[in-house]
Formats: C-alpha cells, structure tokens, sequence
C-alpha cells in the first residue's frame, strides 16, 4: 500500500477528493501527513477532520528559499512518501528539491498544459477568448508546470463565463481527475521513465 504525503497552500478541496477516495478504496494508499507552508487554511483542517496529521511549514520564517525548502523536505522525510501530492500549493520548487523526489511527484495545474503554465489561467483563458479550457495533472520536474503530462480534462467556455465560473468548472473536472491519477500512481500503472510519463507500460503523448 503506497504512503501518500499531500502539500497544500489552502482551501483543500483536491485534498479532500484525495481522501474521500483513500476512504472508499479507489486510491490503494494511505496518506500519512498534510503539509501546508501557510498557516490555519481550511486544507489543514480538512486532514484533521480525517486523522491525517496536518503540519506547517510557514515558508515566511525563513530567510531563504533553501532553508524553506530544507524543512520542508526534512518534514516530509519523515513520512517516507511513495507518492507526493502537490494539490494547490503555490510555491516554486528548486530544481534540487524536485529532483530529490522526481518520479514520485504529482501537480494538477488549471490549464490545459503546455497552455498557460504559472498563474491567473482562468483570466487569461478569458482574455484570449477561448472556447476550451481544462486541467492537467503532471509529473513534477524542475520546469515549472513543464514535467511530463498524464492526463487531462476539459471544458467548454461560453459567453457568460467569468473566473469565478470557470473556477468551479474546474475544480469539479479536478476532483474527479486527481484522485485517479494518483490511484494509477499508487498501484503503479503511471510510472516516470527517461523523462518521460508512461501509462499502462505506452508513453503518453498528449
Ligand atoms: C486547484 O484548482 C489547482 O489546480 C490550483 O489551485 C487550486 C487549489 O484548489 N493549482 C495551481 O494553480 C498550481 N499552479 P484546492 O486548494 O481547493 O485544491
């Protein structure tokens, strides 16, 4: 059974898909901890609520991004994860701390990567005037929102779509496409090789 470990920046709600599905046993894992860098957001409450221990590692209370990124990988250490969650945690990663952990971590990212990597994807979707938007779940390299993709979802934009819509859209597309990649994971159907993602022992090429 793979140890899960999950990091966070707020709200939690592809966390909480995350657990539903360890709970109803489409995810074949358990997660041992929630780290958060930002202290009292709702995602921390969220682990607690399920008896995941929910511990932070407030990135303002050091003075660089290697002490930061040092703790933090010293906290998650501890847990000896198979599988890293990145589900909304908004920090850069250095290439040093990505490699320590590549192959085993996972980010969902609101676009449909390599469409609008980095932030505000809604608004820019908005601002182009597209008629399709989506999400994408990624392995984790030293790229930011780069690694290799293994899956995607999307969505329709009509006229009457503001950021907040699209917002909604989404996060309901995430919490169904999450928990599922991170079962593929867990039970090793999903596997990095040669840089590259691989589903079902076939490279993926999206
Ligand atoms: C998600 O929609 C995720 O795609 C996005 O943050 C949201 C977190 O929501 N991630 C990024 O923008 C990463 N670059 P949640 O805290 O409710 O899961």
């Amino acid at each position: 059974m793979s140890n899960i470990v999950v990091l966070i920046s707020g709200n939690g709600s592809n966390l909480q898909a995350i657990i539903d599905s360890v709970k109803n046993g489409a995810i074949e894992g358990r997660i041992s901890a929630v780290i958060s860098n930002r202290p009292g957001v709702f995602g921390l409450e969220r682990a607690e609520k399920a008896g995941i221990p929910a511990i932070t590692v407030d990135h303002t209370k050091f003075t660089s991004r290697a002490d930061f990124e040092q703790a933090l990988s010293q906290t998650i250490d501890q847990y000896q994860p198979d599988v890293l969650v990145l589900a909304g945690f908004m920090r850069i990663l250095s290439s040093e701390f990505v490699q320590h952990y590549l192959g085993k971590m996972l980010n969902i990212h609101p676009s449909l990567l390599p469409k609008y990597p980095g932030l505000n994807t809604h608004r820019r979707v908005l601002e182009n005037g597209d008629k399709e938007h989506g999400t994408s779940v990624h392995f984790v390299t030293a790229e930011l929102d780069g690694g290799p993709i293994i899956a995607q979802r999307s969505i329709h934009v009509t006229a009457d779509d503001t950021e907040e819509s699209l917002q909604q859209k989404i996060q309901q597309q995430e919490h169904k496409l999450y928990p599922e990649v991170v079962s593929w994971l867990c039970n090793g159907r999903v596997q990095f090789k040669d840089g590259k993602a691989w589903l079902d022992n076939q490279v993926i090429s999206i």
